[in-house]
């Protein structure tokens, strides 16, 4: 708790106090959603206890800002556990956006589509998730003052939410899917096998985050949603080889999409 005080601390020294209420975490390539907007901008590496975020396509710093009349704090770019940083430390700033007073989360990740009527540049609406991981970040002794000990995951995806988001996207005019979202450690991308029994398994898009926070916010009661931006195929549904480049590319360029996604649903909740 000394620690969770001292980040707190340090981050109201800068925000003068600034209460968010919904939280944002970008995935590969979608910094832009950024653009244009002001607040207060805090570097990773500045706020103690936060681990540091070295990703191509990341830019490492929270954002505390008003969208639509609400208040955000934005993530942008976060911490992988194939970065080598425990779950602990992958997970912490759900913790620290609990006690700031965020009670929803919206999640983003750029994914790959396993499930092979998906196309590049599909956003998908995660209604469940597989994890894939082998470990959970709740392992380990539970403080009761946070979370339950066995928290139930049959709500993750909260179901409000996922409304609010498909209305939205009618709203854009936006090909909304809805998918189940299988996280692997990474940082190698996956076998054609291990793709083949991830469609099985009934894993739609296949990812390297995303579920981490997912679990802890639940644990935490946070609200929480998650939207995946298809920017490949996975391995072996297409000839062509994986590169992280592509992803940040596509990213970049459906980012635009998932941006009016995101702030026509914060106009909503
Ligand atoms: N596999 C795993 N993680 C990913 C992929 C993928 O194909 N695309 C983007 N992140």
């Amino acid at each position: 708790m000394k620690k969770i005080k001292e980040t707190l601390d340090y981050i109201n020294s800068i925000t003068n106090g600034f209460k968010p209420e919904i939280a944002v975490i970008l995935g590969s390539g979608l910094g832009s959603f950024c653009n244009n907007l002001k607040g207060y901008n805090i570097p990773y590496n500045d706020i103690p206890h936060f681990a540091s975020s070295n990703v191509k396509g990341h830019k490492g710093e929270l954002l505390f800002c008003k969208i639509e009349e609400k208040n955000c704090v934005i993530m942008q770019g976060r911490f992988h556990f194939y970065e080598g940083n425990s779950m602990q430390e992958a997970t912490y700033p759900i913790k620290i956006f609990k006690q700031l007073g965020v009670n929803t989360l919206i999640i983003t990740n750029a994914a790959g589509a396993v499930n092979k009527n998906l196309n590049m540049g599909d956003i998908i609406l995660i209604k469940d998730h597989i994890n894939f991981m082998g470990t959970n970040p709740l392992i380990g002794k539970n403080d009761d003052s946070m979370g339950e000990r066995f928290p139930d995951m049959s709500n993750c995806y909260n179901k409000n939410l996922i409304e609010i988001a498909k209305n939205c996207a009618k709203n854009l005019d936006i090909d909304l899917k809805e998918g189940v979202y299988l996280a692997t450690t990474g940082p190698s991308y996956e076998t054609a096998a291990e793709i083949n029994a991830f469609r099985i398994l009934g894993a739609d898009v296949v990812g390297m985050s995303s579920v981490p926070e997912a679990i802890v916010a639940n644990w935490l009661k946070i609200k929480t949603m998650t939207l995946s931006l298809v920017t490949n195929f996975a391995t072996g549904v297409s000839q062509n080889k994986l590169s992280h480049q592509e992803v940040i590319e596509t990213g970049k360029k459906q980012g635009q999409k998932v941006s009016n996604l995101i702030k026509e649903i914060i106009k909503n909740i």
